[in-house]
């Protein structure tokens, strides 16, 4: 669990869903994630269980953002691990990347969630190399990129997807 200014970054918990929700059911918020699609409350809930596997199999994950004056689950933050010659889950580079619902945009929630989890990270985990694997429209997750420090690398083809890495060494 890590505290920030505003936030509670926190392991999924089952009873997420429908708070997750709000964003996996949103057009506009899965616009430049993967092929766009959205989910209903039993895709959130397989969301959460797929990401509690890869905690356990890898240590790290995505976690829950949670604002701590309401406990209300504003989207998720966290780690994802991929084969850097497939572009499938699982491999040698870890990428770092922010979802949230869009009531709760444009107030530095993201950027506040990703920052700290930038640094644990690297001062917690050793990593030493952070991605983050961004569609070249989604101009508010390049900014979100850019203020974690990350800076343009090359663009790469994700599940057909053209997509542009983004990367910070630590
Ligand atoms: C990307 C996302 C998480 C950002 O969340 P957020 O809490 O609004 O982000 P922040 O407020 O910390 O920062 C957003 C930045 O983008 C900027 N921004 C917002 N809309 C923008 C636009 N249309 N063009 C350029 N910059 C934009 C904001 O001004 C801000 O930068 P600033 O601090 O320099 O002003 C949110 O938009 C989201 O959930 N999008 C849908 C999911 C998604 O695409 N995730 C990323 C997949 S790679």
């Amino acid at each position: 669990m890590i505290q920030t200014e505003r936030l509670l970054l926190r392991k999924p918990r089952a009873e997420d869903a429908t708070g997750l929700l709000e964003a996996f059911a949103d057009p506009e918020a899965m616009r430049h994630i993967g092929d766009g699609s959205t989910t209903d409350l039993a895709g959130s809930k397989q969301a959460i269980d797929r990401w509690l596997a890869r905690w356990d199999a890898w240590g790290i994950g995505m976690f829950v953002v949670e604002r701590t004056e309401d406990a209300r689950v504003l989207g998720r933050t966290g780690f994802l691990r991929w084969d850097p010659e497939t572009w499938e889950i699982d491999g040698s580079e870890t990428e770092i990347g922010w979802g949230l619902a869009r009531e709760h945009w444009g107030r530095g929630y993201a950027t506040e969630a990703a920052l700290a989890l930038r640094d644990w990270a690297f001062d917690e985990r050793g990593l030493t190399r952070l991605i983050s694997l961004i569609q070249p429209r989604n101009l508010p997750s390049i900014r979100v990129a850019e203020k974690l420090g990350e800076r343009y690398e090359r663009e790469v083809e994700v599940h057909g997807n053209p997509t542009s890495l983004y990367s910070l060494e630590r």
